[in-house]
């Protein structure tokens, strides 16, 4: 199968966006980053991709504020950009803005995101504070497909990672980040094989399957 275009999301520093450029590089992921899209300018994961010859666009959502429905009109400016690069697979990576119909339903079981703990334990904001004041013993991190609900699509791998005694947020962030690193370009990878089959709630990862576009 070709190599899958990918269109990466996101708001800051970029470090799971690095962890997917690194796999594509050393041939663990059959796939190439066709744009890098960002919703903040200054945003560190466009620098990462620049680095790398890697188009990147910054779409400014306060261009798109004074239209009636500013979310659904922006994520049609970003869902054009997707389009015109030609992306296959849309992968929110520390994209910190909340994705509308506009862009789920044109990239249908084609969207994934990475959250920081065990889902559906603590989605949502600061995922790592919310399981540290809960006083779990076990978090981690969680690739899922998106769906309308926030952090409540199909899950298809996760990482369990234990909470220490003397754990701060600084502390597990990174030991969870660690993860995430691993899980997101194998998960990638398992749809770039067409392993990837959404069942309801569940994702199945079969034999193979042809990938649909
Ligand atoms: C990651 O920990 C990611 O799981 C989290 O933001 C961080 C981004 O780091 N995402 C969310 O909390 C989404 N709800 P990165 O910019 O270095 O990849």
């Amino acid at each position: 199968m070709a190599p899958v275009a990918l269109g990466v999301l996101v708001s800051g520093r970029g470090s799971n966006l690095q962890s997917i450029i690194d796999a594509i590089e050393s041939d663990r992921l059959d796939a190439h980053i066709a744009v890098v899209v960002s919703n903040k300018r200054d945003a560190f994961g466009l620098d990462r991709a620049r680095s790398h010859g890697i188009k990147t666009v910054f779409l400014d959502p306060k261009s798109y504020k004074e239209q009636s429905n500013s979310r659904e009109a922006y994520d049609r400016a970003v869902l054009d950009v997707l389009q015109v690069h030609g992306v296959e697979l849309v992968i929110l990576a520390g994209y910190m803005k909340i994705v509308t119909s506009v862009l789920i339903d044109a990239y249908e079981g084609r969207t994934m995101n990475i959250h920081p703990s065990l889902l559906p334990s603590f989605p949502g904001l600061a995922a790592q504070r919310q399981a540290l004041d809960w006083g779990a013993k076990v978090s981690g991190c969680t690739v899922h497909f998106v769906t309308e609900g926030v952090d409540e699509g199909p899950i298809i791998l996760q990482a369990s990672v234990p909470i220490l005694e003397d754990d701060t947020v600084e502390t597990l962030s990174v030991r969870i980040l660690e993860h995430e690193h691993r899980i997101y370009p194998e998960a990638i990878q398992l749809y770039a094989e067409g392993r990837l089959a959404i069942d309801g709630r569940r994702t199945r990862i079969v034999e193979s399957v042809k990938r649909e576009v």
